[in-house]
C-alpha cells in the first residue's frame, strides 16, 4: 500500500517536522510505502495564475495543466491514502497549502469529468499552538475539518481522519511536555495507517439536506440540517425552504439509528411537530439517513436526507 504524503512547514526546526518524521518512520515501520510532497522544498508555486484561473472558472479543460501540478495528480493517482501535515496558521493551513488546492484540485481533475482516483482514506495530522478547548469551543475545529472534509476532500476519499496535535506552540509549557507522547502519537498513526478499522460514528458538526420527501413533508434541498452529538444524545437546528427555524433533539442507538422528537414554525408561521425514526446508509461514499416520520396530529411519511 502506498501513501502520498503532502508536507507543508516553512521550518525544520519545529514540532511539526519532527511529528512528520515520526509518522513516516512508522509507515516505514509498517512495510508500506509512501512519497511525499515537502512543498517548500519543493518551493511549490502556489499561486494560480490567471491562466489556470481561466481554465478552471469556464470549465475547459484547456490549456493543458502545467508540469508541477500534473506531477501531483499522478502521485495522487499512483496511491491508496493521502495524508495532509501541516501546522494551523490562523485557523487554516499554511497558505502554500490551501494554493496547493487551488492549483492540484484543477477542472477534469477534481471535479468535472473527474480522473482524480477515489482514495481509500484522507488522514490530517495538524498542530496547533491553541489547546483542543479553546478550538472545540469557539467551533474553529468543526470549521477546519468542514472545510478540509466537507469540501476539498468531499466525495474525493471515502474516509477521513482529523489528528490534532494541540498546545504546541513555543509558549506553552505542554510542548514540551507532551513532545514525546505525541511523537509517540504520530508513529502510531504512521504504523496503523492502512489497518482497516471502523470509524467511531459522529454527527458532530455534520450538516444534511433532504434529497426526498412525502407529500405531506415539509423538509427539502432548501432545508439544512446542522447535527450535533454528545455521547447517545443528538440534536440539530434546521431551516430553510418552508421552515424558518427548527429543531429536533433526541438519541443515537448502538447500531447509529436515530429516534428524535422535532418541532418548527413554518412559512405560514405555524408551529408543527412531531417523530422520527432514522436508519443510516453510506452510498457512494455518502451518508444518507432514511427517515420514517409522524406528525403530531398523526399523518406519516417517510424522507431522505444526506450529508453535504
Ligand atoms: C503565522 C502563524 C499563525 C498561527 N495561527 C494559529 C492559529 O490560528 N491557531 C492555532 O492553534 N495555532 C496557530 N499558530 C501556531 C502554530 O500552529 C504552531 O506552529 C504549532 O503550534 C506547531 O508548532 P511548530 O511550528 O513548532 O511546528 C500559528 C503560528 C504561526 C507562526
Amino acid at each position: 500500500m502506498k501513501a502520498f504524503i503532502v508536507y507543508c512547514h516553512p521550518s525544520d526546526d519545529s514540532f511539526t517536522k519532527n511529528m512528520c518524521d515520526s509518522f513516516l518512520k512508522g509507515i516505514k515501520d509498517s512495510g508500506n510505502e509512501y512519497i511525499i510532497s515537502d512543498l517548500y522544498r519543493m518551493d511549490f508555486k502556489s499561486d494560480i495564475t490567471e491562466q489556470e484561473y481561466l481554465r478552471d472558472a469556464n470549465y475547459l479543460t484547456t490549456p493543458n495543466v502545467a508540469p508541477d501540478v500534473l506531477a501531483e495528480h499522478e502521485k495522487i493517482n499512483s496511491s491508496d491514502v493521502i495524508v495532509f501535515i501541516y501546522p494551523i496558521f490562523w485557523t487554516e493551513a499554511p497558505a502554500k497549502l490551501v494554493g496547493w488546492f487551488d492549483r492540484v484540485w484543477s477542472y477534469g481533475f477534481a471535479y468535472g469529468e473527474k480522473t482524480m482516483k477515489e482514495l481509500d482514506k484522507a488522514v490530517i495530522l495538524c498542530s496547533a499552538g491553541n489547546p483542543l478547548e479553546r478550538l472545540e469551543n469557539f467551533g474553529l475545529l468543526g470549521s477546519m475539518k468542514k472545510v478540509m472534509f466537507g469540501d476539498r476532500l468531499f466525495g474525493r476519499v471515502k474516509n477521513n481522519e482529523f489528528v490534532l496535535f494541540d498546545s504546541t506552540s513555543r509558549e506553552k509549557p505542554l510542548r514540551e511536555k507532551n513532545w514525546e507522547d505525541n511523537l509517540k502519537k504520530a508513529y502510531e498513526k504512521g504504523l496503523n495507517l492502512f489497518e482497516v478499522k471502523e470509524e467511531k460514528f459522529t454527527l458532530e458538526d455534520r450538516f444534511f439536506t433532504a434529497i426526498e420527501n412525502s407529500e405531506s413533508g415539509e423538509v427539502s434541498s432548501q432545508t439544512i440540517f446542522a447535527y450535533h452529538q454528545k455521547g447517545n444524545v443528538i440534536w440539530a437546528e434546521y431551516s430553510g425552504g418552508s421552515i424558518i427555524k427548527g429543531f429536533l433533539l433526541g438519541t443515537i442507538d448502538d447500531n447509529n439509528n436515530l429516534h428524535f422528537n422535532y418541532q418548527h414554525i413554518n412559512t405560514d408561521n405555524k408551529l408543527k411537530s412531531g417523530s422520527c425514526d432514522s436508519v443510516p446508509k453510506t452510498e457512494n461514499g455518502i451518508l444518507r439517513f432514511y427517515e420514517k416520520w409522524k406528525w403530531t396530529d398523526g399523518e406519516e411519511g417517510t424522507s431522505i436526507i444526506e450529508e453535504i
